[in-house]
């Protein structure tokens, strides 16, 4: 209740129509959705956004918008995140990822899309390329921002920089818990917690707000019980990495699908994954943008001109 309470503040502000479900896949999950789709653009492919590790819908407030005067929007809850249930998950690194790729195609057949210009940030790039190995069809367009588990060594000076900062200062205090069990433990100083601990979080979205609806909201989408968090760890090696890096794999990607690879140029991930995707695909189109000034999360940061650059991805597709 509180989580759907203070995902509805995060987009309050949203002025375009829009539909919110839980889409049904199997095993009785149900995978929560925000829809757009006006007359003047539903013949158009649509963009479907999945968020990073501890993320929800509500972090695309700021995107919501402008992308859907172009063309449909769907933004979902990845399986065992947000609103999403919350599975217990095949511990082997393989499985886990298979069974988020299935729920990704179960989602996209429920809902009847035909295709889709698929966009992840961080674990959500992770997935929207396992998942455009699989499903080429289904896939015009993959666009990944900031994603995690590429290359087989750490990405960043410092290897476990995908744990946000406030997260790990937290677990540090209740080692040896899972490190967003730390947030369930300090109840409602959470979201006080959050914001001292994080406080970019709040700049990210000051345009929308300048109290704490962005620190509750992160608070409550973490302090739920573990799942997609725990496949996420398991899906994680010693270094931060991922146990089943990417760049070995990309070479299974249709040579017909084209990449734009999203980079915020003040983040601690290393752009050097997205030239070597490059360097791995001569003959398939393979774009690398950078957002100026820009962090980890980078359509928060600078959403003007990641809305722009992003609609111009896609105004080639349709
Ligand atoms: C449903 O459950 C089975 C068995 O646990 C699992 O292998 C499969 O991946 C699950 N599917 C989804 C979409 O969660
Ligand atoms: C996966 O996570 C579970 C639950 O936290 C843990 O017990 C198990 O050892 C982990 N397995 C691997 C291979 O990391």
């Amino acid at each position: 209740i509180q989580l759907q309470a203070s995902e509805e503040k995060m987009l309050q502000y949203v002025s375009t129509a829009f539909t919110k479900e839980f889409v049904p896949i199997s095993n009785g999950s149900l995978l929560w959705t925000l829809s757009f789709c006006s007359d003047h653009v539903k013949d158009k492919t649509p963009i479907v956004l999945m968020h990073g590790f501890g993320g929800g819908v509500g972090l695309w407030a700021q995107n919501l918008d402008e992308l859907s005067q172009q063309r449909p929007v769907f933004a979902l809850d990845l399986l065992g995140f947000g609103q999403s249930t919350r599975p217990v998950f095949p511990t082997d690194a393989a499985e886990a990822e298979e069974q988020f790729v299935e729920s990704i195609e179960e989602w996209r057949a429920s809902l009847g899309l035909e295709s889709m210009i698929l966009l992840g940030h961080n674990l959500g790039g992770f997935l929207a390329l396992s998942y455009s190995i699989q499903f080429p069809g289904r896939v015009k367009h993959v666009v990944l921002v900031e994603p995690w588990g590429f290359p087989d060594r750490p990405e960043t000076s410092d290897s476990d920089q995908l744990i946000p900062v406030w997260i790990k200062a937290l677990s540090a205090m209740f080692r040896p818990f899972n490190p967003l069990a730390s947030l369930r433990l300090v109840g409602p100083l959470g979201p006080t917690l959050v914001q001292t601990l994080r406080p970019d979080f709040k700049k990210k979205f000051s345009s929308l707000f300048s109290d704490n609806t962005v620190s509750e909201y992160i608070y409550h989408l973490n302090v739920q019980s573990p799942s997609g968090e725990t496949a996420f760890k398991n899906m994680t090696g010693p270094c931060g990495c991922a146990k089943r890096p990417m760049l070995q794999r990309i070479d299974q990607l249709h040579p017909d699908i084209p990449i734009s690879i999203i980079y915020g140029s003040r983040s601690s991930i290393d752009s050097i994954s997205g030239f070597t995707v490059k360097k791995m695909r001569p003959r398939s189109h393979v774009e690398i943008i950078m957002i100026r000034g820009a962090g980890h999360y980078a359509y928060a940061d600078h959403p003007e001109d990641f809305n722009h650059r992003l609609l111009d991805v896609c105004d080639k597709v349709d």
